[in-house]
């Protein structure tokens, strides 16, 4: 059974990540043991990805309950302390409901706390395996009366959705993974996914450890690689599902799904439960992140917009219900335009 890399787990009482910062260079471990090494780990995305966070936010209520025991807390800096790691990013929901799943055991102790936990590293790594085989199957169906019936399937994605975007198995690359395990799979585009690279630093690095074929193309390139039938799939993951069928994801999201509807193409979305959220109506109601100018303005510590460019650096954008072909998770396949409302 594929087992993929572990990007963030329990040992001896500390959160053991993989620094993503460092990738593709350089593969190596941080130990959090505070709730300032979390927050600092998750605003800088040293972890990242939605299930990642989901699961950084859940043994980060452990970290703050063993803090809260040698520090001598009261239960309302817990609850303070707890509010910082939830705000570190404010996007993404899974980061607030892994806390508030662990956090529903505090009363019980430490012990059911911790299990509590675990429990949610363990769903997700099982989740992400139905993910994986369920969209694999739906992209077998939609492609079943087509020429593609018999010939490789061709995706382009965005950003980074593989293990090092959940605990171990990824969600849209997951889907990406399993076509290739049934021989399914065509050629991969990833974009960059500026500013931060998650697609040329992580995805590329992820298919490369896959052995699978890919090419990175610049963000700007998507649409028109998906126009010039380059592409028979866009196939991506999410931060923040909203009742509608509205998607939150990485910004650069939106312009796939527009270039897939003009084209005709797929637009697929696979993300678990967790990150599907019933109380946000539609995605106008999702705060999006917005980041540091330097990001944009500075290339690796270089200035390169002129001295004074100021830059809006938002973190994600909103794909409305009616561009998204299904949305699959571990329990269903969510056909947006079946939806109240979609
Ligand atoms: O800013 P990031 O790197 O945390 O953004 C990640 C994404 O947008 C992913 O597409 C999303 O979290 C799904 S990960 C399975």
């Amino acid at each position: 059974m594929f087992r993929g890399v572990r990007t963030i787990d329990w040992r001896d009482g500390r959160v053991v990540i993989i620094d993503q910062t460092l990738l593709p260079a350089e593969l190596r471990t941080l130990e959090l043991t505070s709730v300032d090494d979390l927050v600092e780990a998750i605003a800088r995305l040293a972890v990242r990805g939605a299930p990642a966070l989901g699961a950084a936010g859940a043994l980060g209520v452990v970290i703050a309950v063993d803090q809260a025991d040698r520090e001598g807390w009261d239960d309302e800096r817990l609850a303070g302390e707890l509010a910082r790691v939830r705000a570190a990013r404010p996007t993404a929901v899974n980061l607030s409901w892994g806390i508030d799943r662990a956090a529903s055991r505090l009363a019980q102790g430490r012990q059911a706390v911790l299990q509590e936990a675990l429990a949610v590293l363990d769903e997700d790594v099982a989740a992400n395996r139905s993910i994986g085989e369920r969209g694999a199957d739906l992209l077998d169906e939609l492609f079943a009366r087509s020429s593609t019936a018999t010939q490789a399937i061709r995706v382009h994605t965005h950003c980074n959705t593989g293990s090092l975007a959940t605990v171990e198995l990824g969600t849209a690359l997951g889907v990406v993974r399993a076509l290739h395990q049934r021989r399914r799979l065509g050629r991969v585009y990833v974009d960059e996914t500026r500013p931060l690279l998650q697609g040329s630093r992580l995805t590329a690095w992820e298919l490369d450890r896959l052995g699978i074929d890919y090419r990175v193309v610049v963000d700007g390139a998507g649409p028109t690689v998906i126009a010039r039938g380059l592409v028979d799939a866009v196939v991506v993951g999410a931060d923040r599902v909203a009742a509608n069928g509205d998607v939150v994801n990485k910004v650069g999201t939106y312009p796939l799904a527009l270039a897939c509807a003009r084209a005709g193409v797929p637009f697929v979305v696979a993300a678990p439960e967790s990150t599907m959220d019933e109380a946000t109506p539609t995605g106008s109601g999702v705060e999006i992140e917005t980041r540091a100018d330097a990001e944009i303005v500075e290339w690796s510590g270089v200035r390169v917009a002129p001295a004074g460019a100021r830059a809006l650096n938002l973190a994600f954008d909103v794909t409305p219900a009616d561009l998204v072909t299904a949305i699959v998770t571990e329990d269903r396949v969510i056909r947006p335009s079946e939806l109240a409302g979609g």
